[in-house]
């Protein structure tokens, strides 16, 4: 009876340690697992964070310089770098003109309906100029 005892307690003991670094191992893949997928979810907000912030500056590039860089490109060389000058002596200054007055005028040039004494030069200012190109300049010119 002793004996039949102590064999079931032995048999108590062992399935216990043999049980119990199954478990832990188990628990351990599963702790891995869990581990590695929040590793990869990381990844992914960062390439996503990446992407988003990649976009965003491209967005930034073509939408806002390009007014800013026609007015740089076509205009400053005459009416200073912030609009402030008086161009060649003969214009009015036009910094912070309102954007469709700007436009208006600067139709005017193109088909001849406006100009003063040096209207010839900004005949030819504004001949190679789209509507778009018109309106990009003039929405610049209005924040100077
Ligand atoms: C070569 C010099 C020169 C450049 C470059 C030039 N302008 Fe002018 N701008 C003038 C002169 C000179 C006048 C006055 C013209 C006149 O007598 O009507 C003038 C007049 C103007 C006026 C009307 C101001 C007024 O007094 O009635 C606007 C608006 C204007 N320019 C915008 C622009 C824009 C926008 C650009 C670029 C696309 C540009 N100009 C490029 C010389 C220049």
């Amino acid at each position: 009876m002793k004996t039949k005892l102590l064999l079931v307690l032995t048999f108590i003991v062992f399935t216990a340690c043999s049980e119990s670094p199954v478990e832990t191992k188990t628990s351990t893949t599963i702790i891995d697992t869990k581990i590695d997928s929040i590793q990869a979810a990381k990844k992914i907000v960062e390439v996503v964070n990446a992407k988003i912030h990649k976009e965003e500056s491209i967005a930034i590039e073509v939408s806002a310089p390009s007014g800013a860089n026609l007015y740089t490109q076509k205009c400053a060389s005459c009416h200073g770098k912030d609009g402030k000058k008086s161009a060649l002596n003969a214009s009015e200054v036009i910094a912070g003109w309102e954007s469709s007055k700007t436009q208006g005028i600067l139709k005017g040039y193109q088909d001849g309906t406006y100009g003063k004494k040096m209207k010839n030069i900004m005949q030819g200012q504004t001949k190679p100029l789209s509507k778009t190109d018109i309106k990009l300049i003039s929405d610049y010119i209005s924040i100077l």
